[in-house]
């Protein structure tokens, strides 16, 4: 039943000998250069130029006003949600279906997740189960938005951007905005993507993530970032992933608990110039797309597609089967041909640590994670 596909997805990849990965990073003789100049420099670690400069880089790149590097998606992740406030006792909203990152940077600062439903085309957060559970559960009490139940304060959002689709970060906005939620939007997989009216995933709510791990649309092996619209919530950001160490040329002096979060030098230095090729593996990607939109176009599976009026970097490629009994049977046959198909994340509500966590109706969650499937999406096959 499968065959002719599978056959098809190996033939997009120039039917290589062995299997084709899901995802694999790409470097190229001037990454190789970057890193052997670092390493020949000696500032190999938390002290360097290239630090500095890709911030501005990235900044620049996505038009976010403000830009600090980390070591890794989740480390910016709970960093931006220390920024906005969370703590011991309070509810973060957010979407059970994502990398489980997402829901653990939330447990990282004593906060609860409550895990409320995705939208069917863009797969991120819906503004409408927000506003939906609050009108519901919540009400207002001295500027503050407070669980009726529980009495514990709903202190942050975090919707996610899934597979580099824009979710409606606007509209979700909209809703947080009028309950003083802060909204901090997880890009880790949108490198490269942006919403209908040209703005870059991660630069419209007032704190945003990204991530360069090895399975990213860019990598220097672990890496991440911070977005921010606000200069002073940016240094703040800095200090307290620097070990919050108040600047002097000897004293060790820190004001705060502060995190080992820093990305080091030689990352960096790599980072730098894979962003350099973040255009040519866009592009990339999107006509990888349009071939797996042909190759499925007269079955009975639907690729999923970028949102009306966004532009996608369909990091991952991702395809609906129509029931989790044939989504399996897909995997099979994918799997048997070594093409390396994944299902998407089970939910986070299904595993052990967040089986009790506060929940709205996730019936979109829930069938999407029983019929999607990401397809080999490297942006050099
Ligand atoms: C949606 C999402 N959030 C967070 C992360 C965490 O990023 P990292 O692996 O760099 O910690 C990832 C990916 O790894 C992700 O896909």
């Amino acid at each position: 039943m499968f065959e002719e596909v599978v056959t098809g997805i190996r033939q997009l990849f120039g039917d290589p000998e062995g299997p084709i990965p899901l995802h694999a990073p790409w470097f190229d003789r001037a990454d190789e250069e970057a890193v052997a100049a670092v390493v020949r420099s000696t500032f190999v670690s938390s002290i360097g130029p290239d630090i500095t400069a890709f911030e501005q880089e990235l900044a620049q790149v996505t038009g976010a006003p403000h830009a600090v590097a980390v070591v890794n998606g989740t480390a910016a992740l709970h960093t931006a949600l220390v920024l906005a406030g969370c703590g011991p006792g309070d509810l973060v909203l957010t979407q059970p279906f994502t990398f489980i990152a997402t829901c653990n940077a939330i447990t990282y600062t004593g906060a609860q997740p409550v895990f409320l439903d995705i939208e069917e085309d863009t797969l991120g957060l819906s503004p409408e189960a927000v506003r939906t559970w609050l009108e519901r559960e919540c009400e207002r009490r001295a500027g503050r938005c407070v669980h009726k139940a529980t009495g514990r304060n709903v202190r942050a959002c975090v919707p996610m951007h899934a597979f580099g689709l824009p979710m409606r970060i606007e509209a979700l906005m909209a809703e947080c905005d009028a309950w003083g939620i802060t909204v901090v939007e997880d890009a880790a997989e949108s490198l490269g993507s942006y919403h209908t009216d040209g703005r870059h995933t991660g630069t419209t709510a007032p704190l945003a993530t990204v991530s360069f791990n090895g399975n990213k649309i860019i990598t220097c092996g672990g890496g991440g970032a911070l977005l921010f619209q606000d200069g002073a919530l940016a240094r703040r950001a800095k200090h307290l992933t620097t070990q919050a160490k108040l600047p002097h040329a000897w004293a060790f002096s820190h004001d705060a608990v502060g995190y080992n979060y820093r990305l080091p030098n030689l990352n960096a230095a790599l980072v730098r110039s894979q962003l350099r090729k973040l255009p040519h593996n866009v592009a990339v990607k999107r006509a990888l797309h349009q071939r797996y939109l042909r190759l499925f176009a007269d079955t009975p599976w639907t690729m999923v597609e970028e949102p009306a009026g966004t532009r996608s970097n369909h990091w991952l490629n991702a395809l609906l089967l129509r029931d989790r009994t044939e989504r399996d049977a897909f995997l099979a046959a994918c799997h048997a041909a070594g093409v390396l198909a994944r299902p998407a994340w089970e939910l986070a509500t299904d595993q052990p640590m967040y089986a009790d966590a506060l929940r709205g109706d996730l019936s979109v969650s829930r069938d999407r994670q029983d019929r999607v499937v990401n397809l080999p999406s490297s942006a050099h096959p």
